[in-house]
């Protein structure tokens, strides 16, 4: 027998103590060591292979765990045991009353979920999953497909944990979740155009290696994981009447779900998706998990085609209503979390108080309404493009053409008019030759700043009273 198997069988022989949060109780160095050298192994043998080219049969694709003919609806009790055991782990956030709440007309107390060390809820799914891993298993390692927040919740955990993590994120990824996943030292493969594609090379990897797949928004123990947010809501905000709860394999909301009614079965429970993926939508439509092409969305994290089994399974008969939030409101919706809340919330996370701002929910006027901010991970560049969205939407960024004349004086003239009205000119630009007026004309074309929409609608009125050809491109919102 070799000298690394010699120590690995050493391990496997060691008792497992009872609550025991690592790769328990071993030798600091001894843990560390298996844990490098399988990680060297796996990253070799991964370089190694063509993945878009290996051959992929059905039972590759069968995930015991999450079983389309025998579904597992979560317990209570699952979730008390995770809350149990992911204590100390991760952060209990704080659940605070928004600002937001006189300008909703409902008493909105956000769950900070975005303070998470990797700025999602999905730690709490992640960390009690690998502490529930047999030992060989957690030797072996997982591996899991996501675009995201599972991905770096599992990386981040793996390493404080020393349990080896592989990841398959789709191209589609935002680039600051792949590097973060990066910077915990998993092992990082991008294949596939999306969350599916990538998820078949996942299990395909997962037989291939001997690494334990674990699905982000279906495996029992995420579940149970994730619905320990009801827990802490429930004791922080008393007399709960709704949570609207971001969903996209709906791993969240069958946690919430089961959590809250259990608790209290009068709370609530209302899922929010993005209109571009309504797979939860869908199947409580058709009565069963509902494949749902997704199309491009400000949502990244909830752009799943298909809900998980177990998750449908545990919530579909306890949620209440379900909506679908257009993008421009979640765009709104993050631009207000940011000016009113200071919270940077990415797109997903930001889905539930979206639904809000859309008005799609006029029956919680009045009431004491828990939204999870489940997620801050927002690449940069994204948010600056989305908060420009937001404000064109909300109609404080607008667009106008303004024929006027081009005789000294004609310029200043309409910069005067823009400015009595408290608008500011972002971007100025003429054009003469496409023009057909008269040869003394100019088309401005201007991107103004203004107060709100209501002022703009003013602009829009004095520009037309003083100009013939006034365009101004669609604005408007919440
Ligand atoms: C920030 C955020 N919110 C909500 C969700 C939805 O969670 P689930 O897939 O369990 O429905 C995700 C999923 O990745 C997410 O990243």
């Amino acid at each position: 027998m070799d000298s690394k198997h010699d120590i690995k069988e050493q391990f496997l022989n060691t008792p497992t103590t009872v609550n025991s949060h690592s790769v328990e109780d071993l030798n600091v160095d001894f843990k560390e060591h298996l844990y490098v050298d399988r990680l060297n192994y796996l990253r070799e043998e991964i370089s190694k292979l063509n993945i878009k080219e290996l051959e992929i049969t059905q039972d590759d694709l069968i995930d015991k765990f999450c079983d389309p003919e025998n579904p597992v609806p979560i317990k209570f009790n699952d979730i008390s045991a995770a809350a149990y055991r992911i204590k100390g782990g991760v952060e209990v956030t704080p659940c605070t009353r928004s600002h937001m709440s006189a300008l909703t007309g409902m008493e909105i107390f956000f769950k900070k979920d975005f303070l998470q060390y990797t700025g999602s809820f999905k730690e709490r799914g992640a960390r009690y999953a690998l502490l529930s891993l047999s030992k060989e298993q957690k030797v072996n390692g997982v591996i899991a497909a996501s675009a995201g927040n599972h991905a770096q919740a599992l990386c981040y955990h793996g390493k404080l944990l020393k349990i080896p993590v592989v990841v398959v994120m789709p191209k589609i990824a935002p680039i600051m979740k792949v590097s973060n996943c990066r910077s915990y030292g998993a092992i990082v493969v991008i294949e596939g155009t999306n969350i599916s594609e990538a998820k078949t090379y996942a299990l395909k990897l997962s037989k291939m290696l001997n690494l334990m797949y674990i699905n982000g928004y279906d495996h029992p123990d995420i579940l149970a994981g994730q619905g320990t947010m009801a827990l802490e809501i429930i004791e922080q905000v008393p007399n709960v009447d709704a949570i609207v709860v971001p969903t996209g394999g709906a791993g969240l909301l069958a946690g919430i779900t089961v959590a809250a009614k259990y608790m209290n079965p009068d709370i609530m429970i209302i899922s929010a998706e993005s209109e571009r993926c309504a797979s939860f939508y869908n199947s409580m439509i058709n009565g069963k998990p509902t494949f749902t092409k997704p199309e491009s969305t400000l949502a990244d994290g909830l752009a799943v085609p298909l809900v998980g089994v177990n998750s449908y399974a545990s919530a579909h008969k306890l949620v209440d209503k379900c909506v679908r939030v257009k993008e421009e409101f979640i765009a709104i919706a993050i631009l207000r979390l940011l000016e009113l809340e200071k919270a940077v919330v990415e797109g997903a996370g930001a889905c539930g108080f979206a639904a809000i701002v859309q008005g799609l929910l006029p029956e919680l006027k009045g009431k004491r309404v828990v939204i999870p901010l489940c997620g801050g991970n927002i690449d940069t560049s994204i948010l600056g493009r989305v908060l420009e969205r937001a404000l064109v939407a909300d109609g404080r960024l607008i667009k106008i053409w303004v024929t006027i004349l081009d005789r000294p004086g004609g310029l200043t003239e309409f910069c005067k008019l823009i400015s009595s009205n408290g608008a500011s000119i972002k971007d100025i630009a003429h054009e003469r030759a496409w023009l057909k007026d008269d040869i003394f004309s100019v088309q401005v074309q201007g991107v103004l700043e203004v107060e709100n929409s209501e002022k703009a609608r003013e602009l829009e009125m004095k520009l037309r009273s003083k100009y013939e050809n006034v365009v101004m491109a669609p604005y408007g919102g919440f």
